[in-house]
């Protein structure tokens, strides 16, 4: 098999363990009617979701980064001194500054890390796991942690029925550390963007571009805007794409790949992309129905649901592929 030029040469990197928090409240399709104009019919034919999880008030994005950090710290048998590195991937951080990840280390005791924040949107798990991985490789970093954390349900508009029966709150985080011998880890990588097209999805208020005044809260721009069917064409075709391009790349085929493991935003789309890819559906390791869309937190969650049911097996290839605003996208292959 082809090597990644862009790590030949340097440390091999693996996933040592995974963590997951998934907020107690359940967020039903028939919760969601009570509140916007819709049916448990409609969510589940357009999107496959039928409940999602929210955080409780006062329980914050770090909060929920550290649980799913600790599960993490633990699966691999690291202590939170050890690591050297943390990255957060979110588009819901606590606050506009510090990071996130700043908050996370406090949390959990992680005083020897240093910290900072990714923002890649649903694709942000996966950009964090490609930097991580790359410290860990170039020798400067022993022991990382990445970590995808939401809250998005505090951005939500809950009057916008296109938009608030897709997303749910959750983290998951892994655990890196350079590879033993023999073992294969990280085998290759793919990213791209697309920044004509950051106006389909977003949040548009809080920033530069419109401060945060009583007009900008009166018009919702603080709450997540979609266009949902041109996001649709796009992520299908993005994330097409980049499983194909990856698997070229590492001198693969989707045969070679035991599980993909998509950003789990819209059944529809998955089941477009595995048309594309001419793989079964059963490929994928999906979990969309029971949590929907959580963007950076999607990839990680699923990972650890599938280390933890006995899915994935020591050998087997792993892809990973994204698509968020931005637009962002990628994939990533593995070998657990
Ligand atoms: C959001 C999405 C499910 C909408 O499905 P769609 O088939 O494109 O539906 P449309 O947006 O064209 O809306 C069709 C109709 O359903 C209505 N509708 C939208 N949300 C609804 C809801 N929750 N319940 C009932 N009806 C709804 C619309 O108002 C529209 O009604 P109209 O025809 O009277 O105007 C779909 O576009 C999608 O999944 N997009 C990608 C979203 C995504 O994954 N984003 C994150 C990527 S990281």
């Amino acid at each position: 098999m082809a090597e990644d030029k862009q790590l030949s040469g340097i440390r091999k990197v693996v996933i040592a363990g995974t963590g997951s928090y998934l907020p107690e409240q359940i967020l039903t399709n028939h919760d969601l009617a009570k509140i916007v104009d819709t049916t448990d019919e409609w969510i589940q034919t357009r999107t496959g979701i039928r409940e999602r999880r929210r955080a409780a008030d006062g329980e914050v994005t770090s909060e929920l980064a550290a649980h799913a950090s600790r599960r993490a710290l633990e699966a691999a048998g690291v202590t939170p001194e050890e690591v050297q590195l943390i990255v957060v991937a979110t588009i819901t951080p606590d606050m506009m500054f510090p990071s996130t990840s700043c908050i996370v280390q406090d949390r959990i005791g992680a005083t020897n890390a240093f910290c900072f924040d990714l923002e890649a949107a649903c694709s942000g798990f996966q950009y964090a796991l490609d930097v991580a991985q790359r410290y860990i490789a170039t020798g400067d970093v022993e022991i990382a942690l990445v970590i995808g954390a939401e809250k998005l349900s505090t951005f939500l508009d809950w009057n916008d029925r296109a938009t608030c029966v897709l997303f749910g709150d959750g983290a998951g985080a892994a655990v890196l550390r350079p590879a033993d011998d023999g073992q294969r880890g990280f085998i290759g990588s793919v990213m791209g963007s697309d920044g004509s097209l950051a106006g389909l999805l977003g949040i548009p208020g809080g920033g530069t571009a419109l401060p945060p005044s009583i007009e900008s809260l009166q018009r919702g721009d603080h709450f997540l805007k979609m266009e949902g069917r041109e996001v649709f064409k796009q992520a299908v075709r993005c994330m097409s794409d980049a499983a194909g391009r990856v698997l070229e790349k590492c001198g693969l085929t989707i045969a070679d790949v035991k599980w993909i493991i998509p950003h789990q935003a819209n059944m529809r789309i998955m089941t477009a992309i595995a048309e594309r890819l001419d793989v079964p559906i059963e490929r994928f390791y999906l979990n969309v129905h029971r949590y929907g869309n959580m963007s950076a937190a999607s990839v990680p969650v699923a990972l650890d649901e599938a280390a933890r049911d006995g899915s994935l097996e020591s050998g087997d290839l792993v892809l990973f592929v994204v698509f968020g605003g931005g637009f962002t996208w990628g994939a990533t292959v593995l070998e657990w």
